[in-house]
């Protein structure tokens, strides 16, 4: 069974992207943001950050299991699923948005400033992409500034 990963700053486009390439190439989705409230990983609020922490070490564990009992070809969408082990991933999709574009869809889903400031700086550095190289990852990156959702999904079918 294969696994793709999307990973990239909130915002950046993970979800539309994902759902719509699984549909596509007939893979089953996995929302990590349930796995996370199911199995109760998010176990401290920083209030500061308007953010939960999230125990990473526990989350890829649950996803190893995931990866392991799965019948069916899995997309994993989450800023953190980069930090799975690469043996266990066959692709790791970054998706990428310009700072203006980004900080407009920020802004719209009513973000703290703090946590817009954080998220911007997170993209500006790289972040995700700057782990992702780290863990060795084979890595598809994908800019979703301008790109309409379907061209960004057309773009990647043709490159697994
Ligand atoms: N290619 C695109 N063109 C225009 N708007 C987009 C595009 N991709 C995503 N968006 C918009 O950006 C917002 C965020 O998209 P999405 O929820 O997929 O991001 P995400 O990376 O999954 O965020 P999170 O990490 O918080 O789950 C949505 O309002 C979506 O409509
Ligand atoms: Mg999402």
């Amino acid at each position: 069974m294969k696994t793709i990963i999307i990973t990239g700053t909130p915002c950046t486009g993970k979800t539309i992207i994902a759902k719509k390439l699984a549909k596509k190439i007939s893979y089953t989705y996995i929302d990590v943001n349930e796995i996370i409230k199911k199995n109760k990983l998010n176990n401290k609020y920083l209030k500061k950050y308007d953010t939960y922490e999230i125990d990473d070490k526990k989350l890829n564990k649950k996803l190893i299991e995931i990866i392991n009992n799965s019948k069916t070809n899995i997309i994993i969408d989450s800023h953190l699923s980069h930090y799975l082990p690469k043996k266990y991933v066959d692709l790791c999709i970054v998706i990428k948005c310009d700072i203006k574009e980004l900080k407009k869809r920020l802004e719209k889903r009513k973000y703290s400033k703090i946590k817009i400031r954080e998220n911007l700086d997170s993209e500006i550095f790289d972040i995700c992409l700057v782990e992702a190289k780290e863990n060795k990852h084979k890595i598809i990156i994908v800019d979703t500034t301008k790109k309409k959702v379907d061209k960004s999904v057309n773009e990647i079918t043709k490159k697994i």
